[in-house]
Formats: C-alpha cells, structure tokens, sequence
C-alpha cells in the first residue's frame, strides 16, 4: 500500500468479512515488504497502534519489536493492560518503558500548554529513540497513520494553520531513519475498528475513546504536579466507571476529567479543607472540528460527584463543562 491517496474503488470496510479480505492483503504486503527483517512500532495503547501491532504479529510475529513509554500522563491501568493485551495473550515481543520521571522532571514548573505539548512531543521521541538505539538489526518503523491523518497532513501542507500541536513519532533524529510501514494508512477510522475487532482485539480497546498524545498532561492545568495529577487520574477512573456502568460510554465520543491549578475553600471532617475542583467534560462529535455537549442524567452526575468528593484525595469539588465546539476545544489545554 505505498500511494498516499485512497482508489476511489476502495470499498469501504463495514463487516468481518471485508475486514477479513484486508487483513490477509495486508500479512501478505507486510511480509513482502519486510521480508525477515525487524520492525518498531511506538505502541500507545491507543486503537490506531494496536491494530497495527495486532496485523504484524499475524504477519511477522516476534520480527516485530513494540516499544510502550510510559509517559506517567497515562490514565489509571492503561499501561497495565497494553502489557496484558500485547506481552500475555498476544505474546508480542514488548519493551516496556517507565519514563515517568523523565517526564515529570522535565515538566515541572512549566505552565504554558503549547511548551508542555512540545516538551512531551520531544521528550517522547528521546525516549522512543533511545530504545531503537539499543535494538539491533531494525530496518522498518510502523505506524498507526491512518486516512484522516493524511488528509490532515495535506491541509497544512497548503498552509492552514493548526490550533494545537499535536505529535507522533514522525520526527526520529537523523541517525535513526527507517523505511515506514503503515498497512492502515488507507483507512477511517470506522474501518480501522472493524478491522481491529477481526483481529481479535478486545471491544474495550477497539472502542476505546481517543486519548491525546500529551495524555493527562493537557487535563493537568498548569504546571503539573504529581500530587495533582494523581487526583486527576484517580477522579477520570471514577467517571469512566460510572460512564461505563450507566451505558454513556457507549454513547458518549470523549468523556474525561480536567483538574485546574486552583483551589476552593471546602469542609471535611467539620474541618477546612481546601481542594482543586475536578471538571467534568463529555462531548459529541464525529470529526473533533466541533463538538456538542452529551446530556448526563442529574443522578449519574450527583453519584460520580459523591464518589470523586469522598474517594479522592484533594478534590472538593465538581463541576461540569457545558462549552461546545467552538468556543471551547474539547481538551482544555
Ligand atoms: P481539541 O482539543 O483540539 O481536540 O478540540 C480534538 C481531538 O484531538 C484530541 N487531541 C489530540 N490527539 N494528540 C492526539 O493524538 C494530541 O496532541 C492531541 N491533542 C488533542 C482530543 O483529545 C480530541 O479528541
């Protein structure tokens, strides 16, 4: 699959049986592509680099080296269950790096959004890049580029400005070049799913809501701090709990919790206790070019705000986002 541009004779993935089709053309280019050689892929956990990984185990089996960085913005047992997914049932062949710390020192203090997504962005690539450089004999990196990234690519191309900087392994130093292997990079994101569920990948992680590259780090407000960070994950698991045992998880596009750098007077205990607000947000979209917000039922809203005030350390109160698509992006940094 080496055009950039879908033949408009492609028929659009929607069944198993389709989804099928392509998966045995894509182990068949994939293994005519890479022949015995090593490949990487940067494995996130995220739909696009699973279903990738998952085609080239089918193809390549353990030719194919994952690396997961653990960035520490991760949400609550994400890292946890790519080990589970990939290394114990799919027996893959993964590095797994804890870089918290590398992170987490290079961030702190700093409270400017675009210097924290740049900061991650580079910091992500160091480490990735660290890991290839201590792998021998890799001649391919794979990515999870999928269509609409593509089309994306193509606008700033013709100079249409982008609102935030996002990242992907594109930018590997010099020393580090390799011949990219991307079987998705034909598909929406919709396909990608289908073809994801083919493989056998789990519901949860084929279903699963985007999650942005800089991770809880652009929902950590400000200066991230780990003390605050840690309320935010452990509030975010509370909401994805309840979203998921009420049903809106299925309904709802991207649901997560934002903590500000502020904090209100409250009362614990008969005691003051001052405490950062945990933000609610739950929005609809189908392109992430704008967004409407989802309705959540007044009595989900009062159990997650009963759960996150009583179980999380540091959070006294909670508030829910109503700002659509424009005004508001859907990540708050
Ligand atoms: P915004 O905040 O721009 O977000 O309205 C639109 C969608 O993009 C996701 N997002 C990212 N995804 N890397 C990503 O892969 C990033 O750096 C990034 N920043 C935002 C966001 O979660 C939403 O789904």
């Amino acid at each position: 699959m080496n055009s950039n541009v879908r033949p408009e004779t492609m028929s659009r993935i929607t069944t198993k049986e389709l989804a099928d089709s392509f998966i045995a053309e894509q182990i068949a280019e994939i293994r005519a592509q890479v022949g015995d050689k090593k490949v990487l892929l940067a494995l996130s956990g995220g739909v696009d680099s699973s279903v990738v990984a998952a085609l080239l185990i089918k193809a390549i089996g353990k030719q194919l080296v994952c690396v997961h960085v653990n960035h520490g913005l991760m949400r609550k047992d994400e890292s946890e269950n790519v080990i589970k997914i990939f290394k114990d049932e799919l027996d893959a062949n993964l590095i797994y790096v804890d870089a918290t710390d590398r992170f987490l020192d290079l961030l702190a203090g700093v409270s400017d959004p675009e210097k924290k997504r740049k900061i991650i962005g580079a910091e992500f690539i160091n480490v990735f890049a660290d890991e290839a450089r201590k792998l021998e004999g890799v001649s391919y990196l794979a990515q999870g580029t999928i269509y609409p990234d593509i089309l994306e690519s193509i606008k700033q191309a013709e100079g249409k400005k982008a609102v935030k900087s996002h990242h992907n392994v594109g930018g590997l130093p010099e020393d580090l070049q390799f011949e990219l292997v991307e079987p998705i990079k034909l598909l929406f994101k919709d396909e990608v799913r289908v073809v994801g569920e083919a493989l056998g990948l789990p519901h949860a992680m084929v279903y699963r809501q985007p999650f942005p590259g800089p991770g809880l780090g652009v929902r950590c407000l400000g200066a991230i701090t780990r003390d605050r960070l840690h309320a935010l994950r452990e509030a975010d698991a509370i909401l994805r709990d309840e979203f998921d045992k009420c049903g809106l998880a299925e309904k709802v596009w991207q649901y997560f919790v934002v903590v500000p750098d502020i904090k209100s007077v409250g009362v614990k205990d008969e005691s003051r206790y001052e405490g950062w607000p945990a933000i609610i947000r739950a929005v609809n979209t189908t392109d992430a070019m704008s967004a409407t917000i989802e309705e959540i039922p007044y009595e989900v809203l009062h159990r997650i705000t009963d759960r996150i005030t009583k179980e999380v350390d540091g959070i006294n109160r909670v508030l829910l986002d109503l700002t659509p698509k424009p005004v508001g992006t859907i990540e708050w940094e």
